[in-house]
């Protein structure tokens, strides 16, 4: 049972993300819908209890980086709960949380208490207009506020993801730039995929991390790679010539990292996914539930990754977008 998880592929699935709720304070257009979003059913999500029995299940199959994720994770009552339970989990080794930031400066401090250290910030435009006009809502100075708290309790580098779409970013390129050169944090550039709940995607809409590379080179200055590429870390990693700015990128479409893929997923509603475009699930919920065994249940997970596809098919003429968008998948 100590065996790694292993797919067909040999990948070795060491990183968990579990999605803790699918609500979400804010409406980006390439994740959600603008209005009338049907969220899950409170009686439907995993409780503390049972995310932290899926993650003391998985631990012992080699998995030791766990990321949360939702929809937006901070909306989850006591989130900071969680985070202790899972700190306390021996073998997990690195924790870290993905949020929208809106609900940051409240929450920074206890966070950090609960021991969280890594933190990665979404923010896809530095002006409130633009702001607005991506997230459907305001908030964009408290996004700001919320970084800024975050880094005044301690955490360090925080990384600040930007989707990466044709039309809109280009214009917050230089901006993002200067911001990560003055606030020290890693800001990456991450291409639009197709999971948006509008499916208003197009190939037409992404803008690739090769031409950001390039804008910055020109309006700003080269860029250089940071240290040896890692290759089961989707971002590759540059700094900016004088050493001063962190920029990254996640090219999911136009250099799909899925050879070195070393990612699995849980839904906040217990389904667990082996792919992000996966158009299947495993249900981990009825398990639980059901009162199976630990080896049924550790025979589900290992079935799950066994059958894992070579990649997603963003560039295939077969594609097909999961039924669920990112805010009910987790980011
Ligand atoms: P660290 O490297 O641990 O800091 O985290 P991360 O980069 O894995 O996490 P984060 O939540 O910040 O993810 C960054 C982006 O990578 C997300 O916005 C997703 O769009 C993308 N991403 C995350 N997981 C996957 C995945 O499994 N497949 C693909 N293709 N993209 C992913
Ligand atoms: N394409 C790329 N990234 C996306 N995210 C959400 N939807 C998409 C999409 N369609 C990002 C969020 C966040 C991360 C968890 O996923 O901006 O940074
Ligand atoms: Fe892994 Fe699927 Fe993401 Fe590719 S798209 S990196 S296979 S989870």
């Amino acid at each position: 049972n100590e065996l790694p998880l292993l797919d067909q592929f040999g990948r070795r699935h060491t990183n968990l993300r579990i999605s803790v709720t699918d609500r979400c304070n804010i409406r980006c257009f390439y994740c959600m819908p603008a209005e009338n979003v049907r969220f899950m059913n409170r009686r439907d999500l995993l409780s503390f209890e049972e995310i932290e029995q899926v993650v003391r299940l998985v631990v012992p199959l080699g998995v030791t980086k766990i990321r949360l994720t939702g929809g937006e994770p901070l909306v989850r009552r006591d989130l900071s709960e969680l985070v202790r339970r899972l700190v306390a989990v021996p073998g997990v080794l690195d924790l870290g949380l993905t949020t929208n930031g809106i609900l940051l400066e409240e929450q920074a401090e206890s966070l950090y208490a609960a021991g969280l250290r890594r933190l990665n910030v979404s923010l896809d435009a530095l002006s409130a207009e633009a702001f607005r006009l991506i997230t459907r809502r305001d908030g964009y100075e408290r996004v700001l506020a919320g970084i800024a708290a975050a880094q005044k309790v301690g955490f360090a580098p925080i990384k600040i993801n930007a989707v990466a779409v044709r039309g809109l970013t280009e214009s917050e390129i230089v901006p993002f730039a200067k911001f990560a050169r003055e606030s020290g944090c890693e800001v990456r550039f991450i291409e639009y995929m197709p999971l948006d709940a509008d499916a208003a995607w197009e190939r037409g809409k992404v803008l690739f991390a090769s031409e950001i590379r390039e804008i910055l080179a020109q309006e700003f200055m080269p860029l250089e790679p940071v240290g040896e590429p890692h290759p089961e870390i989707p971002a590759s990693e540059y700094v900016f010539a004088d050493g001063v700015g962190r920029i990254g990128f996640i090219p999911s479409v136009s250099e799909p990292f899925c050879a070195n893929c070393n990612r699995f997923r849980i839904t906040a509603d217990g389904k667990l996914r082996s792919c992000l475009f996966s158009l299947e699930e495993t249900d981990l919920r009825s398990l639980l539930r059901g009162g199976a065994s630990d080896t049924e249940m550790t025979n589900a997970v290992r079935a799950c990754i066994h059958q894992k596809w070579a990649g997603h098919h963003i560039n295939a003429a077969d594609f097909v977008q999961p039924e669920r968008p990112m805010y009910s998948i987790g980011g």
